[in-house]
C-alpha cells in the first residue's frame, strides 16, 4: 500500500472547478485565469462562476446580485445565541457555532436536490458576512449594523462592520481579496468539506466542518499570524533579522511555503500590489516595506515564497479590519468554494474513505483489568 502523509500529491477527486498548476504557479476557476478574475471581475461574478461553471450574462448577474442581497439578515435566534456567547470567543469559532445552528433555521430542511443546496449556498454566502460583522460589534457592546440592500458584497461588509459607508477603493480593495480566495481546489477545509458531504450529511454539517478546518494557523488561520508576527517585528529594518533568527530557532514564518505552488502564489502578486498602494493612501507604508524585506529574507535563506496570506494581512490591517477578523474575511470568500465543491460532490457522490498503513504493536495479549499492573 502506497502511503503519503498529508496526502502529498494524493489525486482524490474528479472536480471542473479548480484547476492548479503549482510548478508555473497558475490558478483558474472553470477554465477562467484568476489574474482576470482579479482584475475585471467582482466577487458575486465569481461565486456564480463556481457554482454555474460558466460567467454569468447581465441579466443572471444582476437576479444573482438581488437573491445575495435579499438574504443577508440572519435570523434573530442567530443573533441572540451569538449575545449569548463569551465576548472573549474568537469570531472563527462563533462563525463556525452560528453556521452549525443555522442548520435548524433551514427554510429548505429535507429537501437535497441541487436546487435546494444552490439556495443554501446562497444563503450562507449572504450570511457569513453578517455574522462575522455581526459578532464583531457584539463584543465591543455595539448594537449590530442592519445590512445594506442595494450594495455589493465587499462594501455591504465594510459597512456593516463599521456602520458607515466605506471608502469606494477599500471596498475595491476587499472585493478582489475576495475573488483570490474564493477556491483553491482541494485544500484542507474544502477537502474537509467534501469527505463531511460525501457521508450525505447536510450542507451546513460540510461547512461546519470546513470552517473547523480552515480556522488553523497552517492553513486560514496563517495570516493573523502574519500581521501578528510583523507588529512583533516592528520597524522595516528589523525585519531582516528577525526572519534569519526566527528561521534558526526552526520556527515557521506564517504566510510562507505551500503544499502546491513550487512558485509564486499568483494570488499574491495582486495583494502585494494593493499592500503597496493602501500604504501609500494611508500614508503609512511601513507594514509593506516591512513585507517586502520579510519576502525578500524568506526567499533568500529558505527558498520559500509569499502565500496568498502573506500580503492579505497587511492589506485587510490597512484596510481598518481588526486582527482576527482576518481568517473570518477568508472564509466570508472561500465559503463560496465550499459550497460549489459541496454541490459538486453531491452531483456524483462516493464515500470518501482512505486508508492507514498499521505501525501499531501486533498480536497484543488481552490481559484482564485486575491482572494488569
Ligand atoms: C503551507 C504548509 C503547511 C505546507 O506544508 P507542507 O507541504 O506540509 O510542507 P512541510 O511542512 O513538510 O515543510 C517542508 C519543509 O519546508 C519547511 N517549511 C515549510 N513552510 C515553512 C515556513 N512557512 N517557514 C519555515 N519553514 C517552512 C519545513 O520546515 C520543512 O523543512 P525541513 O524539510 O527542513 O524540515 C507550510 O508551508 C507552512 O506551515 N506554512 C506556514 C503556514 C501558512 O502560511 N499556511 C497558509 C498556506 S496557504
Amino acid at each position: 500500500m502506497a502511503t503519503t502523509d498529508g496526502l502529498e500529491d494524493i489525486v482524490a477527486a474528479h472536480s471542473s472547478i479548480c484547476e492548479l498548476d503549482g510548478k508555473q504557479g497558475r490558478l483558474l476557476y472553470y477554465g477562467v485565469d484568476i489574474h482576470d478574475l482579479a482584475r475585471y471581475s467582482s466577487f458575486e461574478e465569481t461565486a456564480y462562476l463556481l457554482w454555474h461553471g460558466v460567467l454569468p450574462t447581465r441579466v443572471q448577474l444582476e437576479d444573482f446580485t438581488y437573491q445575495l442581497q435579499a438574504n443577508r439578515a440572519l435570523p434573530p435566534a442567530i443573533m441572540h445565541l451569538m449575545q449569548l456567547m463569551p465576548k472573549t470567543a474568537t469570531p472563527m469559532d462563533v462563525l463556525r457555532t452560528s453556521v452549525s445552528a443555522l442548520s435548524s433555521f433551514d427554510p429548505d430542511a429535507g429537501d437535497n436536490t441541487r436546487a435546494a443546496n444552490v439556495r443554501r449556498s446562497i444563503r450562507l454566502t449572504a450570511l457569513f458576512p453578517t455574522i462575522v460583522a455581526a459578532w464583531d460589534r457584539i463584543r465591543n457592546g455595539k448594537e449590530p449594523v442592519e445590512p445594506l440592500a442595494g450594495e455589493n458584497h465587499a462594501t455591504n461588509f465594510l459597512y456593516m462592520l463599521n456602520g458607515e459607508m466605506p471608502d469606494a477603493y477599500n471596498a475595491h480593495v476587499l472585493d478582489t481579496a475576495l475573488i483570490l480566495h474564493a477556491d483553491h481546489e482541494l485544500n484542507a477545509s474544502t477537502f474537509a468539506a467534501r469527505v463531511t458531504a460525501a457521508t450525505l450529511a447536510s450542507m451546513y454539517a460540510a461547512i461546519t466542518s470546513a470552517i473547523g478546518a480552515l480556522s488553523g494557523a497552517l492553513h486560514g488561520g496563517a495570516n493573523e499570524q502574519v500581521i501578528r508576527m510583523l507588529m512583533k517585528i516592528g520597524e522595516v529594518d528589523k525585519a531582516e533579522a528577525y526572519i534569519v533568527g526566527a528561521l534558526e530557532r526552526k520556527e515557521r514564518i506564517m504566510g510562507f511555503g505551500h503544499r502546491v505552488y513550487r512558485t509564486d502564489d499568483p494570488r499574491a502578486t495582486h495583494l502585494r500590489q494593493m499592500s503597496e498602494e493602501l500604504g501609500k493612501r494611508t500614508g503609512d507604508s511601513r507594514w509593506y516595506e516591512m513585507s517586502r524585506i520579510v519576502e525578500a529574507s524568506v526567499k533568500e535563506h529558505k527558498g520559500l515564497y509569499a502565500n496568498v496570506d502573506f500580503y492579505s494581512a497587511s492589506v485587510y490591517y490597512m484596510l481598518g479590519v481588526p486582527i482576527d477578523l482576518d481568517t473570518p474575511i477568508f472564509a466570508c470568500s472561500r465559503i463560496s468554494g465550499w459550497t460549489a465543491h459541496v454541490l459538486e460532490q453531491f452531483g456524483n457522490n462516493r464515500l470518501i474513505r482512505p486508508r492507514a498503513e498499521y505501525v501499531g504493536p501486533k498480536d497484543v495479549k488481552y490481559v484482564p483489568l485486575e491482572e494488569r499492573e
